[in-house]
C-alpha cells in the first residue's frame, strides 16, 4: 500500500522452496499427443503438459507451514484434535453455527442438497456452477445473473450480481414453497470469476427475507470476491479481509465451500450452516455418504493443511498478488490483441472464442480450436466452457438443441504455482495463435462420451477435414 515500486511490480510475496520440474516437449510431439488423445486436454497426460490452467482446483501449491501442519495431523477415525482446529479457525473466518466436512465441494453439496431440495423445487443462482448437480438432486435451476454479467466486455465491477429484481419476479411466480433457498456463487465462476457485491448480497438477503427464505452462499472463491469488495466497493477500503467475509456470511444462512480452490489445499470442502434442525439432518448425510462428520471424506492431514490455507488465504498481501498475477496475464493477453472477457475476473482470463476465431461456424467449436492450437504451439492446457461443454443436448442422440450465450475458454491460474514469467509466456503463445488465426478449423464430436453429453470430459473431437 505504501510502497510505490512494490504496487506497480507486485513481486511474488514467496520463496520458492521446491519445485516440480516441467518440460517442454517438441511440438511434433504435442501435435502427435493431443491428436492420440482426440483432442480432448482432460486425456492429456499431465507430464506432456508445460502450463496447466485446466483449472484452479485442488492445483495449488501449499506452504511450508501447511505441508508442517500435515505432519500433526490425527488420523483419529472419530473426533480427532485436527478437526476441532479446523472448527475454530472456520468460527473465526466465517459467521455461522455449524460446519460439516466434506472431501471436496460436490461433497458439501450433495450433504445440504439432500438435506434442503424436494423434486421440483428451483433453486436460483447468479450462475450455477453445475446444473447436473441441481439435477441430479431432483431440483431445477435458474441461473439470475444480472445482463451486464453476461456481456464479455464491461466496465461493471461485480459482473457476478444476482439481478434482484428476476428473483423476485422468479419467486413470485413459482411460488415460495416450491423453491428451498436462494444461493449466490462468489466469486461467479461461469460468468469469468465475475465477483458479487456486498450490496447485491444484502439486496439478495432483502428478497429472500421478503419470502422468509434461506440464503446460501457457494463460497469456492470467497477470499477473491471479499478481495475485489475492498478494492471496488465503497466504504470497504478500510476493512479486513476478514472481516469482509464475515460480513457476506452474515447476510446468509449457510454455505457449501469446495477447499480446493479458497482453501488453498489439494483436496478438501465444508457446509457451513446455522439452522439447528438442518445441522442434525446433515450430519446424518455426512455420516452416510462423506464419513463421520470430524473428518467427511479428508484425511486428518488433510484437514490440518486447509486450518492452515484458509488463514493464508485471507492475507491481503496474497490476495493482492493472487488477484493482480490474474490481472497481469490479462493485461499481456490484451497486449497481444488477444480477445478476452472484460474486467479480468479473479481465478483466469477467459478467451471469446467465437471473436477469436469468427471464421468457425458456431457449431464446429472454436473453442476446441483454440485449446488445440494452444497446446500445439506452447503445451499450454486451457479448458473450453462453451458450446461444447454447455450446450443442450438431445439425451439420447446428443444432437444439439441450443448453445450457451457465450463461447468461452478458460485459462484458470493455479494460486501460487506459476509466475509472472509463466504469464508472459502464456500471453505470447496466444498472441502468437491468434496472429495465425485464419489456419485454425472447427471440430465435430466424434463419439459422445455418454447419453448424458459428458463429451467434454470423456468424449472424442476430431478436426473437420477428417471423416
Ligand atoms: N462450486 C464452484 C463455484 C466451483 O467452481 C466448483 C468446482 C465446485 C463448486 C465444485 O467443487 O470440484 O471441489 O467438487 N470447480 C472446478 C473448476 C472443478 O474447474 O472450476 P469440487
Amino acid at each position: 500500500m505504501s510502497d510505490p515500486i512494490f504496487d506497480r511490480i507486485q513481486p511474488e510475496p514467496f520463496k520458492i522452496k521446491t519445485v516440480t520440474p516441467i518440460r517442454m516437449m517438441s511440438k511434433e510431439e504435442r501435435q502427435e499427443h493431443i491428436r492420440s488423445v482426440h483432442y480432448n486436454v482432460f486425456k492429456l497426460h499431465s507430464d506432456k503438459v508445460f502450463i496447466d490452467l485446466l483449472t484452479d482446483s485442488g492445483t495449488s501449491a501449499m506452504s511450508d507451514a501447511q505441508w508442517g501442519a500435515i505432519m500433526t495431523g490425527d488420523e483419529a477415525y472419530a473426533s480427532a484434535t485436527s478437526w476441532f482446529r479446523l472448527e475454530e479457525t472456520l468460527k473465526e473466518i466465517f459467521d455461522y453455527k455449524y460446519f460439516l466436512p466434506a472431501h471436496q465441494g460436490r461433497g458439501a453439496e450433495k450433504t445440504l442438497f439432500m438435506a434442503m431440495i424436494k423434486p421440483g423445487q428451483t433453486i436460483p443462482n447468479n450462475m450455477h456452477f453445475s446444473p447436473d448437480r441441481i439435477t441430479a438432486s431432483g431440483g431445477l435451476m435458474a441461473n439470475l445473473i444480472i445482463d451486464e454479467g453476461k456481456k464479455l466486455q464491461s466496465d461493471c465491477p461485480f459482473k457476478g450480481d444476482v439481478d434482484v429484481e428476476k428473483l423476485d419476479a422468479l419467486i413470485s411466480e413459482v411460488g415460495r414453497d416450491n423453491v428451498p433457498f436462494v444461493m449466490v456463487t462468489v466469486t461467479c465462476n461461469n460468468a469469468g470469476g465475475q465477483p458479487v457485491s456486498m450490496e447485491n448480497i444484502r439486496a439478495v438477503r432483502a428478497v429472500a427475507d421478503k419470502y422468509d427464505l434461506p440464503v446460501i452462499l457457494d463460497a469456492a472463491r470467497i477470499a477473491e470476491n471479499a478481495y475485489f469488495i475492498k478494492e471496488l466497493e465503497p466504504g470497504y477500503a478500510d476493512k479486513g479481509i476478514v472481516e469482509i467475509i464475515r460480513e457476506m456470511t452474515a447476510l446468509s444462512d449457510g454455505c457449501v465451500m469446495s477447499a480446493k480452490k479458497d482453501g488453498l489445499v489439494n483436496i478438501g470442502g465444508f457446509v457451513g450452516i446455522n439452522d439447528d434442525t438442518l445441522y442434525e439432518h446433515m450430519q446424518s448425510y455426512t455420516l452416510m455418504w462423506e464419513g463421520y462428520m470430524t473428518y467427511g471424506g479428508m484425511a486428518g492431514r488433510d484437514i490440518e493443511a486447509l486450518a492452515v490455507g484458509l488463514r493464508e488465504v485471507v492475507d491481503e498481501n496474497y490476495l493482492a498478488y493472487r488477484i493482480g498475477q490474474v490481472r497481469y496475464l490479462g493485461k499481456c493477453m490484451q497486449d497481444e490483441g488477444v480477445p478476452i472477457t472484460t474486467p479480468v475476473g479473479g481465478h483466469g482470463v477467459w478467451i471469446d472464442s467465437q471473436q477469436f476465431c469468427p471464421h468457425i461456424a458456431p457449431e464446429h467449436y472454436p473453442g476446441i480450436a483454440v485449446t488445440t492450437a494452444l497446446y500445439e504451439e506452447g503445451g499450454i492446457r486451457a479448458c473450453e466452457l462453451g458450446n461444447l461443454a454447455f450446450s443442450k443436448r438431445n439425451e439420447e442422440t446428443g444432437e444439439v438443441i441450443s448453445f450457451p450465450e457465450v463461447d468461452l475458454v478458460r485459462l484458470a491460474i493455479p494460486r501460487r504455482v506459476y509466475t509472472s514469467r509463466h504469464m508472459e509466456y502464456i500471453a505470447a503463445v496466444a498472441g502468437e495463435v491468434y496472429r495465425n488465426r485464419e489456419k485454425l478449423i472447427g471440430f465435430k464430436v466424434k463419439r459422445y462420451a455418454t447419453i448424458k453429453y459428458r463429451t467434454l470430459f470423456l468424449g472424442e473431437m476430431m478436426p473437420i477435414t477428417e471423416d
